[in-house]
């Protein structure tokens, strides 16, 4: 039996399909945040067993875990929210649940494996390289700069442009607000777990997910959601600085495989890992290749100068290491991928209050 928790949710019910495809019996716990659901989950595969429970409530967890040799642990707050007033929550769903879950596993002596969603929040800005001083980390953009749309970071040193590479797990953690911090906090509770244990830990972080099942627009949703709600509203995507900013957009079923990939491996190595198509777009070139495929009808996207002071310029990534440790590469068409995306219907949830 593999528990995948959170499996009600966008990325883990894509979890949960991947497994029972395969053949693997998998049972779900997930508490339907909210947040995230607008009560039960029509979604869900009936040959996976549901039970509606908090990974942070042990009580739950010990039945949810009778029987389990894997764990896909995807239960999470993600996004950025609206303001530090969930902090707490963040901190409760994300750090004290998976505490919880460690917990629990050690007191019952699990000999299994188990693969957190990790996230490429935990790097903050991707990696950077001044022609002149080499690889290096640059620091958060200057809220002069970004007024002045100047939206590329430049050398601390020199202040020359800088070119942007792909960013592997060996680069220096910066996470850059709660979410990212409390998924940081995630993979440490989670390699000490590994370390005292000897037992697998796989973190996958996920860089920009997108596919069918993703929830609508909400303060919690990355860039893909939103321009999708957008188009679906008859809007036009605004794309914010200017257009040029760089992201892996990755598709939830390669997701799913990586998933299945860590959690089946013979010897699955604990480490950290970038789940990424491995073919950086432009956050322009997203928008418009889903409005493009939204319809003759559909709005083109607005670039709109706008920016976020939270935001970071490029993180794409690269996959080398998923590919060598895991045997993971992605295989689903971007086209193709935003086609369906452009098509499918988005997850409903609560109307805000
Ligand atoms: C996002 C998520 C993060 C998740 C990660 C990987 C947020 C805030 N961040 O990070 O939680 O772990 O993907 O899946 O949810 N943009 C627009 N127009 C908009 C909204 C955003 O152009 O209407 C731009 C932003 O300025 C940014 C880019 O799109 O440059 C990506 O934004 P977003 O998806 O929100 O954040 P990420 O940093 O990519």
């Amino acid at each position: 039996m593999i528990l995948v928790t959170g499996g009600a949710g966008f990325i883990g019910s894509h979890v949960a399909d991947a497994l029972l495809d395969l053949g693997h019996p998998v049972r779900i716990l997930d508490s339907l945040l909210p947040a995230a659901h607008r009560g039960a989950a029509p979604h869900l595969d009936p040959r996976a067993e549901f039970m509606h429970g908090d990974v942070g409530d042990p009580d739950a967890l010990q039945r949810a875990l009778q029987g389990v040799i894997g764990i896909s642990h995807q239960a999470a707050m993600v996004g950025l929210g609206s303001d530090f007033s969930d902090v707490a929550d963040y901190v409760r769903q994300n750090d004290l649940a998976t505490a919880v879950l460690l917990q629990t596993l050690a007191a019952n002596r699990f000999s299994g494996r188990l693969v957190l969603a990790s996230s490429m929040v935990v790097y903050g800005e991707g990696s950077y390289r001044c022609p002149r001083h080499g690889p290096l980390a640059a620091p958060p953009r200057a809220p002069a700069d970004l007024a002045a749309q100047r939206f590329d970071p430049l050398c601390p040193d020199c202040g020359d442009p800088l070119d942007p590479t792909p960013v592997s797990e060996s680069a220096r953690l910066d996470p850059r607000n709660v979410y990212a911090a409390t998924k940081v906090h995630q993979e440490h509770l989670c390699f000490a777990f590994a370390r005292e244990t000897g037992l697998p830990v796989t973190a996958l972080r996920y860089h920009n997910v997108y596919g069918p099942r993703m929830p609508r627009d909400t303060p919690y949703a990355g860039v893909a959601s939103i321009f999708r709600s957008e188009l679906a509203a008859g809007r036009p995507p605004r794309v914010f600085e200017d257009g040029r900013q760089l992201r892996d957009f990755v598709h939830v079923r390669d997701v799913a495989r990586a998933n299945v990939a860590a959690l089946t491996l013979d010897g699955p190595p604990t480490a950290p890992f970038n789940i990424a198509s491995g073919r950086p777009r432009t956050v322009g070139e997203m928008a418009s290749a889903l409005a493009r495929e939204a319809g003759a009808r559909a709005p083109a996207p607005v670039t709109t100068g706008q920016y976020r002071l939270g935001d970071v310029r490029h993180v794409f990534a690269s996959p080398a290491r998923a590919a060598a440790e895991l045997g993971f590469e992605a295989t689903e068409d971007f086209s193709l991928g935003m086609r369906e995306f452009a098509r499918a219907p988005l997850r409903g949830t609560p109307e805000p209050a």
